[in-house]
């Protein structure tokens, strides 16, 4: 019997992460999702990777764009981090963004980010993962981190 998706759900609610949005743009136009199955992958060469639900309209844009930035949010971005979580085409009027190498927009105000060229889509059951090959990046030196934790956001205590 397969393993109860419940459980599965309540056992990584109990995984404590940081919070980003996946954007993107190119000819299927500009969009993301709030995304917290990312991982930086390799150094050499420099790779990360996001899963990506089959379901969520990003998945297509994402892979016909061919082309994704993870944006870390600060603490102050809970707006945004929910906004990126509701199904459909993305609004990003009121949030300053700039565009990366890649066409994918950077959001003001975001603790880093990673721009990457699409370089690999392999099969993760339900969801595809999405390996970026990164291209441009940054961090802040300073600012709090938005976290997410037991399906509520939180933030670091010190
Ligand atoms: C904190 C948080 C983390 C999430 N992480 C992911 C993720 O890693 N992958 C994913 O496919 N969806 C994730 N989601 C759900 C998507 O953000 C959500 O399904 C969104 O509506 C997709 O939009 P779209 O269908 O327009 O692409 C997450 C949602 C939240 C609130």
């Amino acid at each position: 019997m397969a393993f109860d998706s419940k459980v599965q759900k309540q056992v990584f609610g109990k995984w404590a992460t940081g919070v980003t949005v996946v954007t993107t743009d190119g000819p299927a136009g500009k969009g993301g999702l709030t995304a917290n199955a990312v991982t930086s992958l390799s150094l050499n060469p420099p790779l990360v990777l996001v899963a990506v639900a089959k379901t969520a309209g990003s998945h297509a844009e994402i892979q016909q764009n061919g082309c994704y930035a993870i944006n870390i949010l600060a603490l102050n971005q809970e707006d945004a981090s929910k906004r990126f979580a509701t199904p459909g085409p993305k609004d990003f009027s009121g949030f300053g963004w700039k565009t990366a190498v890649t066409g994918a927009p950077i959001l003001e105000g975001a603790l880093a980010f990673v721009d990457c060229r699409l370089k690999e889509v392999l099969a993760g059951g339900d969801h595809d993962i999405f390996v970026g090959e990164i291209v441009d990046g940054g961090a802040q030196d300073d600012g709090a981190p938005l976290v997410y934790f037991s399906g509520k956001y939180r933030q670091l205590a010190n």
